[in-house]
């Protein structure tokens, strides 16, 4: 499937009476219009059409709620957005995305197909003009991002939005270059954690891969099967596949844009196309929802796409393990013991812990073929994560500070913010068992670090993180929907690491 994200621009002529179907412009309800940034050229342009606004107290005041003037008389925009910013005082990175992301939305829904966008021109200290610009950029495509594959189209919806336009400035450019690049990334993980698991299985996960490596010159793909990983001795990955007339897959993609021989930057995806949870079966209610299951896997595609499209200076290995988790006459049990790659045991307790089965011998795998200087696994890993953190950070687990610090700064960088938790020897006890050398569950306690206590067997002697996304990747209710994230957060870390 063909990715587009919006054209992005920069404008260099008077932004706030320029010609186009929407003009965006975020407006403090509570500050006077003579103290904000464009309120005075609008309000003159338009014969006091801001003044009159705030004196009817019509001008939004919480955080991205818009209002949308239609021809609005004395503009050459076909459209006045108004995008309200909340308190002044509390006016920070997280509110300036989320204003962004509320102007996006509203751009969807209404019929203009192109845009001029002043948010950057906010002031927001300790932030760049380039930062503002990339955000607002990533923002407005996330918004104008809509699932489609599977229905029928509407002729009545509203376009999508065609190009979008910044006020030129130091910086901008280099943010418009990056916006493109990381906007497709981030539509491509949604769209994979969006498709249904009928469409989107291991197989569908591998020809995207082949895809992308088709379609981008230097990134290179390779494909284990089920023969060859039974040859290398995964039998914890193929385990949990067994129950499943979907075969599953290891695939790596390789980007290799930094120097020969520089050890490479790997992320390790889990990519259960589907989890019923196996014999230890899932409750009916909400297990649809396990088709979100491999936004690891789609994270890390989506990552790599970036990444390459972006041409970063840095080698970059994206491992993806795809599975499906079904109940059969064939599948894994509870009490089996499986011999890993690693020849380190697990005693089975239960089939639904299958993430951390997969990535066993995918770590492992990644360890020994890919020799990573660094190592990054990425998995919907517990339902005990979203308990923790809810929906809006993404948890890291590490046993090395500096990592666990770089990754942290990356996502306050991206606003696609993520939160550490601890891995103590304390907790490692809650995996024994006298039947192997673990089990693979550690029971109610601290549900989310005794998945990455397991995790951390298997990169021993490896620099490593994890990343629990099992509130980030998607959020409950109504639509359920793939976020994107941490694409964001990734990439601002590759970002960073390519630039040292
Ligand atoms: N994919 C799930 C984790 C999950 C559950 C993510 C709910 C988002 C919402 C994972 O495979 C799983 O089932 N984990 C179990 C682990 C348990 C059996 C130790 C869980 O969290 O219940
Ligand atoms: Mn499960
Ligand atoms: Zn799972």
């Amino acid at each position: 499937m063909n990715i587009e994200s919006i054209d992005f621009r920069s404008l260099d002529t008077a932004p706030a009476t320029s010609s186009t179907g929407c003009l965006i412009v975020g407006l403090f309800a509570s500050r006077p219009l003579e103290e904000q940034r464009w309120a005075a050229e609008i309000d003159a342009a338009s014969a006091g059409l801001l003044t009159q606004l705030a004196a009817d107290g019509e001008l939004p005041t919480s955080v991205g709620k818009t209002l949308m003037i239609l021809k609005p008389a004395g503009l050459a925009a076909a459209r006045l957005m108004i995008v309200g910013l909340g308190k002044p005082e509390r006016f920070d990175a997280a509110t300036y995305a989320r204003a962004a992301r509320g102007a996006g939305k509203a751009l969807r829904q209404c019929r203009a197909t192109d845009a001029v966008c002043l948010l950057p021109q906010l002031e927001l200290a300790g932030h760049s003009l380039q930062w503002k610009t990339l955000q607002a950029a990533l923002a407005l495509d996330h918004g104008d991002y809509v699932y489609s594959a599977t229905r029928t189209a509407d002729p009545a919806a509203a376009p999508a939005t065609a190009t979008v336009s910044f006020p030129d400035g130091a910086g901008v450019e280099d943010a418009l270059r990056q916006a493109g690049p990381i906007a497709i990334g981030i539509r491509r993980c949604r769209l994979l954690g969006d498709l249904p698991p009928n469409i989107c299985n291991p197989e569908y996960l591998t020809e995207t891969a082949r895809d992308l490596a088709r379609e981008i010159d230097d990134l290179e793909v390779e494909v284990l099967d089920e023969q060859q990983m039974d040859e290398l001795g995964m039998r914890s990955l193929l385990a949990v596949a067994r129950g499943s007339a979907n075969r599953p897959r290891l695939v790596r993609l390789r980007w290799r844009g930094g120097p020969s021989g520089q050890a490479p930057t790997a992320l390790v995806g889990k990519g259960v196309t589907f989890d019923t949870g196996g014999i230890s079966i899932k409750p009916r209610e909400l297990m649809e929802q396990m088709k979100f299951d491999m936004c690891g896997a789609a994270t890390t595609l989506g990552v790599l796409e970036a990444v390459a499209r972006l041409k970063l200076p840095i080698n970059v290995d994206g491992v993806i393990a795809a599975v499906e988790n079904m109940p059969d006459g064939l599948a894994y049990r509870p009490g089996d013991v499986i011999r890993t790659m690693s020849g380190k045991t697990v005693e089975v307790h239960n089939t639904d812990a299958e993430g951390r089965m997969v990535l066993a011998d995918a770590l492992t795998w990644t360890t020994q073929h890919s020799k990573p200087e660094v190592m990054v696994d990425i998995a919907t890993l517990t339902g005990a994560c979203v308990v923790a953190l809810g929906h809006h950070a993404s948890a890291v687990m590490s046993h090395d500070d500096e990592l666990a610090g770089e990754i942290l700064a990356a996502g306050v960088e991206s606003t696609d913010r993520a939160w550490r938790l601890p891995l103590w020897q304390d907790y490692q006890e809650q995996l024994d068992t006298p039947f192997a050398d673990m089990k693979n569950v550690g029971g109610m306690p601290a549900g989310s670090i005794t998945a990455g206590c397991f995790l951390s067997r298997f990169t021993e002697g490896q620099r490593w993180a994890h990343l629990d996304i099992a509130g980030s990747a998607w959020r409950w209710g109504k639509p359920e929907s793939a976020s994107g994230r941490p694409v964001g957060m990734l990439v601002q870390w590759l970002m960073t690491r390519a630039s040292r």
